[in-house]
């Protein structure tokens, strides 16, 4: 089959060789906390401290790691692939851009960027962010994390969906395939004919929903997976 358009979904498992905890598993973020407690727009409206220093602290992080092999092969697959390319990721790091990936859409926001709920605007942000902090552009006091809560509508939807029909082949790095709509673009895909392929640590909630999946860890399946696709 000839390939010319590749669609790439990332999730939390693809950051966790560079240190940054997942979600959801042993060692995961939410061990110890109730994800509605910090994030769902609830959580923001009833206890502000408590998720805004939740997000500050993984902010906080980013200053300690560093993009792995994974992220690496990624972005020498954007920069070489002649044909479209879309890197949707899931999380939130910002490492998939520090190694060098263009094509990329941050699908759940971003930890370096707050968002005004009073006029929607998103300010690159970069160190603590206290709740009540004034946004730049209107002067409200609400500047929150730029983080998408479960319950709200996640970014780009639009042009994700158009890039997923368009696919030839569909991969999914290092996620759970627990949380929609990301967890569903593989079914898009196939239905309109690409060919689809797993690629993470273990059997995800979505395994069975792939043509393919190869277990591992990233920073050894993705290198992998871009030698043969530039081959
Ligand atoms: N290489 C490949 N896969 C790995 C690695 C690794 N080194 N380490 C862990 N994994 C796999 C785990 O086996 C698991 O299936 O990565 C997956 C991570 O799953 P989650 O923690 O659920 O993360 P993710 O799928 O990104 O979560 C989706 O949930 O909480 C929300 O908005 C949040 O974007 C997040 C969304």
């Amino acid at each position: 089959m000839d390939i010319e358009n590749i669609v790439i979904l990332t999730g939390a498992g693809i950051s966790a060789e560079s240190g940054l905890a997942t979600f959801r598993g042993p060692d995961g973020l939410w061990e110890g906390h109730r994800v509605e407690d910090v994030c769902t727009p609830q959580a923001l409206a009833r206890d502000a401290d408590l998720v805004h220093r939740f997000y500050d602290e993984r902010r906080a992080k980013l200053a300690e790691v560093s993009p792995n092999p994974a992220h690496a092969a990624l972005a020498k697959l954007d920069a070489n692939w002649p044909g479209g390319l879309l890197i949707i990721t899931q999380n939130v790091d910002d490492l998939h851009e520090r190694a060098g990936a263009r094509r990329l859409i941050h699908m759940h926001g971003e930890l370096k960027s707050a968002l005004c709920a009073a006029c929607g605007e998103a300010e690159a942000w970069d160190g603590a962010l206290p709740p009540g902090s004034s946004c730049p552009a209107c002067g409200a006091p609400q500047l929150r994390p730029d983080i998408v809560f479960f319950g709200e509508m996640p970014y780009r939807m639009d042009e994700i969906d158009a890039a997923v029909r368009r696919a030839d082949l569909f991969v999914s790095i290092g996620t759970s395939g627990a949380v929609y709509p990301a967890a569903g673009f593989v079914q898009t895909a196939r239905h309109h004919g690409a060919r689809t392929l797993e690629l993470n640590l273990e059997p995800s909630a979505g395994s069975y929903l792939f043509e393919d999946t190869r277990l591992g860890p990233a920073s050894v399946l993705v290198p992998a997976l871009v030698g043969e696709l530039l081959a």
